[in-house]
């Protein structure tokens, strides 16, 4: 499981989705254990016909827990993303595929950006471009938790 600095995770988000999330960081496991979370990241999951992908988390359990990510590929969706926990009930999706090359990105274990392997390009969870040489952000995508289940929004 990858873990990500909660401090820079709340600084580098840009989507402004997980405000409420974030004041409840330091809430008992009572709310994070919940079956069905808040929705305080905003974001209401819409129908499957709308482009929005179910993603199980007990195929993905390092997603559970706050700074695990995991990569999910729903080829059928077009969908091709590391999923990461960024605070409490609240999930972001990026793309999974450098933009400089074809390389994938992956978190860097203790820090809030993906890094890819090939030429060293850095990325924030909100997909810009943090160190070159890529010149071009990663697009990233709306997700939410229900239950035991994240949904990402992957409109084709
Ligand atoms: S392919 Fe990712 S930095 Fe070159």
């Amino acid at each position: 499981m990858t873990r990500v600095d909660r401090r820079a995770v709340l600084g580098s988000l840009v989507h402004g989705t997980c405000a409420l999330a974030a004041l409840c960081a330091g809430c008992g496991p009572e709310w994070r254990e919940a079956t069905v979370l808040p929705l305080a990241c905003g974001t209401t999951p819409g129908r499957p016909e709308d482009g929005w992908v179910e993603v199980k988390l007990a195929d993905h359990l390092a997603l559970l827990q706050p700074g695990g990510s995991a990569v999910v590929r729903v080829p059928e969706a077009l969908l091709d993303v590391v999923l990461l926990h960024t605070t409490p009930g609240c999930y972001t999706a990026v793309w999974h595929i450098c933009t400089h090359g074809d390389c994938h990105v992956a978190p860097v274990p203790g820090e809030s950006l993906l890094e890819c392997p090939c030429h060293g390009s850095r990325f924030g969870l909100d997909g810009q471009v943090l160190r070159g040489p890529a010149t071009r952000p990663l697009q990233t995508f709306q997700a939410a938790r229900v239950g035991n289940s994240v949904f990402i929004h992957r409109p084709l």
